[in-house]
């Protein structure tokens, strides 16, 4: 799980048009949460689409460490059979959350509010990122921490219960902070209350409501206010995982960028909290088109019709960020071939993800030969207005730091270059979308 797998390089280089159909695999979010939820209801809860991906997995094993009982069934539907709230159980050893910030900040929730303590360990990226932003709301609840020089990983977890009911004001618009402790207020009496000033993603506020807990939201003075009642007890579901539209969105971008295509990506996620990067492209110019918009388990879905278009540059509004925060890699990449300029900023959680990927993005790109400016907050583009980008030198590729969306933002880079672009390590890829490459290759054969 910790990528000591030795790398993987590879050259992606120019294909032909991205045509027929594709379908994207179930989304990160939603299938992290389908476990962990599923292994506090009492019964059998079974999934499906889930994504198969390494940090799914990591937050799998853990779930069993603490007393689910998780399968896969042979039609790839998963079964949990869940312990209850309250009734999680001391793991025997350390959690390896391998690259997977999102495993390890819900998990430090739901174990803040049981009776026993945890060891959370990950690999060399996961070790670097900041885990203060849930230590510190799940103290107020009464959890007590030792954590690594800077509250980052290896760090021990000791939970308590009955915890303390807070009312807590989100600093940083992170959906992984909200979840941590609406989860850490699942088993803790009375009525823990987030407050959330900037909007983030709401899978945990659906699915919470969906497996039967008693949760409100609504708005103060225009900030979402978000409070469950605790001590609830969760009911098994069957959950259809919609696709995830964070992988859905380099197949998108690559459509658009190389001439000639015309892709459908079937059953993509469109929660508005996640889907500001479509309505982005689509500003740019971008021919992205929704057919049979439905829902999936509680979730917003449709096909997307995809055309290659002659993109043009735009000043992205930060109010936007944190319902496409993901996706920032693949959209430098579409500016980096669009008419004019595009401008990015407000993006500093960017720099406290699996990698600083504003950093890496900038080192990047400039080395496939596109011309970016690097600000503290964001980046600035300056497209070719179409024209390929150079590619990377022979023998030198462009570092991924131990992260997924770098790898895949550049291999489209390597799509739309004239030389191709080298990618140090496609390992990371696993992490999130273990079928990448194949698919990229069914798109373009
Ligand atoms: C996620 C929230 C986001 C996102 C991550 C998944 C989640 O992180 O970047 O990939 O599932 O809650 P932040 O909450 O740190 O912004």
């Amino acid at each position: 799980m910790s990528h000591s797998n030795p790398p993987r390089p590879k050259r992606f280089s120019a294909t032909g048009p991205l045509t027929g159909r594709i379908a994207v695999p179930g989304d990160k979010s939603i299938s992290h949460r389908s476990l962990m939820l599923g292994a506090l209801a009492v019964g059998e809860t079974r999934i499906s689409g889930l994504l198969e991906g390494e940090d799914v997995l990591a937050t799998a094993a853990a779930m069993r460490a603490m007393g689910a009982s998780i399968a896969r069934g042979d039609d790839g539907i998963w079964s949990v059979n869940g312990v209850g709230v309250g009734s999680l159980l001391q793991p025997q050893g350390a959690l390896d959350m391998g690259n997977s910030g999102t495993s390890t900040r819900l998990l430090m929730g739901l174990v803040a509010s049981h009776p026993i303590h945890t060891v959370f360990t990950g690999d060399a990226s996961l070790s670097g990122r900041p885990m203060g932003r849930v230590i510190e709301p799940l103290s107020l609840m009464g959890a007590s921490f030792e954590a690594s020089t800077g509250g980052t990983l290896p760090l021990m977890l000791r939970g308590i219960s009955p915890a303390v009911p807070i009312r807590y004001r989100l600093p940083v618009a992170s959906a992984q902070v909200k979840s941590a402790v609406l989860l850490a207020g699942l088993n803790t009496a009375g009525i823990t209350t987030i407050i959330e000033p900037v909007p983030t993603r709401d899978h945990s506020e659906r699915m919470l409501r969906g497996f039967g807990a008693n949760l409100e939201v609504g708005m103060e003075n225009g900030e979402r206010v978000i409070a469950i009642h605790g001590e609830a007890e969760l009911r098994p579901q069957t959950i259809t995982v919609p696709g995830d539209p964070s992988s859905a969105a380099f197949f998108v971008v690559a459509a658009l960028l190389v001439p000639g295509s015309d892709l459908l990506i079937t059953n993509v996620g469109l929660n508005p909290t996640r889907a500001a990067l479509f309505d982005v492209l689509r500003d740019m110019g971008g021919k992205i088109e929704e057919q049979k918009r439905r829902e999936v388990g509680g979730e917003p879905v449709a096909d997307l019709r995809v055309r290659h278009s002659a993109l043009t540059g735009v000043e992205v509004d930060p109010a936007v960020a944190p319902a496409m925060i993901d996706e920032f890699p693949v959209l430098f990449v579409a500016a980096s071939l669009a008419q004019g300029t595009t401008t990015t900023s407000g993006l500093d959680e960017l720099r406290v993800k699996e990698s600083d990927r504003l950093a890496a993005m900038a080192a990047a790109l400039q080395l496939a030969g596109a011309n970016i400016e690097e600000r503290e907050d964001g980046l600035v583009i300056h497209g070719t207005g179409g024209d390929a980008l150079p590619g990377t030198p022979r023998d030198t590729g462009v570092v991924t730091h131990l992260d997924h969306r770098i790898a895949m933002s550049m291999a489209i880079a390597g799509l739309a270059s004239r030389n191709g672009v080298e990618v140090d390590d496609t390992t990371p890829i696993a992490t999130s979308f273990p079928t990448f490459i194949t698919l990229l290759g069914d798109a373009a054969a």
